[in-house]
């Protein structure tokens, strides 16, 4: 199994970027920030109480999205890996992740770092507030919040991966393309070293 974390501060193109990734190598995406937009969508209790948490730009207590996590990888046994967007965001979460994965036999291999400045991410954000419908997007108060809690809960945990030397990082502006180009480039030669137990199947 390949399972890579894609880290960076809110608008930095993670969601983007997944997308173009498990395409191109078959992983599972897994991003709790649609998965707790699902549960709101669905009103479901898990949602509601979520939601009041999102709104203000705070991060959802770590138990909520552990669990939706651990739901998550039993859902999917067959999977080739993992791509995990979003999460973990405190050290609390990257424990349980080391734990789930251990329970399953498998790890980390690496977390790819987006590196953007808080200009260009207030700015992005900013401008998909216009037409997301995200409540999250179109007030710069929540927009700054999440940043916030990103450079106090979140930014430590590439800490947690970088003492176990997982970490790299990527620049972050440009074109789309070319942070994909970028990625991919960190992400082949740690697959190829991976074999055999990477061999990717697209069936599945
Ligand atoms: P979440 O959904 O994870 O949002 P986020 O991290 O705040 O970041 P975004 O999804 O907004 O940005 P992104 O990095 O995915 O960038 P994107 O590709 O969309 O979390 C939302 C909330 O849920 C949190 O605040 C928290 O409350 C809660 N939550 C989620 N996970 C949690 C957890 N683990 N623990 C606790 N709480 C949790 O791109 C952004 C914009 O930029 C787009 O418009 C895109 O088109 C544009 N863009 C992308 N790439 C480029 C580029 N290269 N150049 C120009 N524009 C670009
Ligand atoms: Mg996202």
């Amino acid at each position: 199994m390949f399972n890579l974390i894609l880290f960076g501060p809110p608008g930095s193109g993670k969601g983007t970027q997944s997308e173009k990734l498990i395409a191109k190598y078959y992983l599972k995406h897994l991003s709790t920030g649609d998965l707790l937009r699902s549960e709101i969508a669905r009103k479901t209790p898990l949602g509601i109480e979520a939601k009041k948490f999102m709104d203000k730009g705070q991060l959802v207590p770590d138990e909520v999205v552990i669990g939706m996590i651990s739901y998550a990888l039993d859902e999917n046994p067959d999977a080739n890996g993992f791509l995990f967007d979003g999460f973990p965001r405190t050290a609390l979460q990257a424990q349980a992740l080391d734990k789930l994965l251990d329970l399953k036999h498998t790890f980390i291999t690496v977390m790819l770092a987006l590196d953007v400045s808080e200009e260009e991410l207030v700015k992005r954000l900013v401008k998909r507030g216009e037409t997301s419908g995200r409540t999250d997007d179109n007030n710069e108060q929540v927009i700054r919040t999440r940043i916030l809690e990103y450079n106090k809960k979140t930014a430590p945990v590439a800490e947690y991966f970088k003492k176990a030397n997982k970490v790299a990082m990527v620049k972050g502006e440009g074109t789309v393309e070319e942070i994909f180009s970028a990625l991919v480039k960190e992400i082949d030669p740690r697959m190829k070293k991976q074999k055999p137990s990477t061999d990717i199947n697209p069936n599945k």
